[in-house]
């Protein structure tokens, strides 16, 4: 694998807001973030498998924002192409954002999935994004700033909703972004997860459901999504659901979970599961 950088005459001296990497970069909205980070003044690196969407976009970006846009062609499933993005995130101290973007889906129902792909869209989603997590946020604590954007997905909170597989995998992405915004808050360090519904991409064909076939009054666009995601990221926002009307109903949801949290463990067991211990005393 090689890196290419893509210049222009045009091109600026490194951006004051620094570089973000964008995996999942060369469709959807992956390729939405980076037009729009290059459009907010960040240096980019793009990350994907297909070399000539990223050239593409590149080029297309270099010439309209002037930033300088790398293109570093990978499939982040081989750990021989994984290594030298995480080498970036850990040793190049320009990187201060990671959109952790790239993933798959799956819509079929979870028995009548394939297991082998089952296995591969955890390692997508859930593994690859672990390692580029562990990568970037080191040096992120060491220089009291960065920005880790995780791309989850409402099937995180419904997970009734698509294949329960994909549901598990984005559970845990919002999981780990969870327990991260918790362990870095005085780090300076910000950590966004965002929970995208129905979004207008390839990935629908990919997991094997036309776009065609979903209700249209549930598809956002990929530019709606990534700039409502955008200015949640601005407001300070650490979860994101884009296309939830009333933030009250999210935050309602997460202050029950946290009330609870405290009461979730206890030396005796609940009192609705004394009643076989106390029926086994009295037969003694
Ligand atoms: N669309 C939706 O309705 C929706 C809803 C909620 C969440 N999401 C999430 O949003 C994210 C982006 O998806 P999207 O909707 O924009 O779909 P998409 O257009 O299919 O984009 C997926 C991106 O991931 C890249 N990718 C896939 N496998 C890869 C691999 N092995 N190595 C490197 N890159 C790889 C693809 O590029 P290459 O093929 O060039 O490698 C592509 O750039 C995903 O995490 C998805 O789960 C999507």
């Amino acid at each position: 694998m090689t890196a290419t950088t893509t210049t222009a005459a045009a091109a600026s001296a490194n951006s004051p807001k620094g570089t973000a990497l964008v995996t999942g970069a060369s469709s959807g909205i992956g390729a939405v973030y980076a037009d729009r980070l290059a459009r907010r003044g960040f240096d980019l690196i793009l990350v994907a498998r297909n070399r000539e969407r990223l050239e593409a976009l590149a080029a297309k970006l270099v010439r309209e924002t002037g930033r300088k846009i790398e293109v570093l062609p990978a499939d982040l499933m081989s750990r021989k192409d994984l290594a030298p993005v995480e080498a970036a995130l850990r040793t190049r101290s320009d990187i201060t954002m990671l959109v952790n973007n790239a993933g798959v889906g799956a819509a079929a129902p979870l028995l009548a999935s394939d297991v082998d792909k089952m296995e591969e869209m955890i390692a997508l989603n859930v593994s690859v994004l672990t390692r580029l997590t562990y990568a970037a946020v080191p040096g992120f604590v060491e220089r009291g700033a960065g920005t880790l954007v995780n791309i989850a997905s409402i099937v995180a909170i419904s997970p009734e909703t698509l294949n329960g597989v994909y549901g598990g995998s984005k559970a845990f992405v919002l999981a780990l972004s969870q327990s991260l915004q918790h362990e870095l808050k005085d780090k300076g360090v910000r950590v966004q997860a965002v929970l995208p519904g129905a979004t207008a991409t390839e990935f629908w064909g990919i997991a094997g459901v036309p776009m065609e076939h979903l209700p249209k009054e549930i598809v956002m666009t990929a530019q709606d999504m990534v700039d409502a995601a955008l200015a949640g990221l601005d407001q300070g926002e650490q979860v994101t659901v884009p296309a939830l009307p009333d933030l009250a109903e999210w935050e309602a949801f997460d202050t029950a979970r946290r009330a609870m949290s405290g009461r979730l463990s206890s030396t005796a067991p609940a009192a609705r599961y004394r009643v076989g211990a106390d029926s086994a005393a009295s037969l003694a």
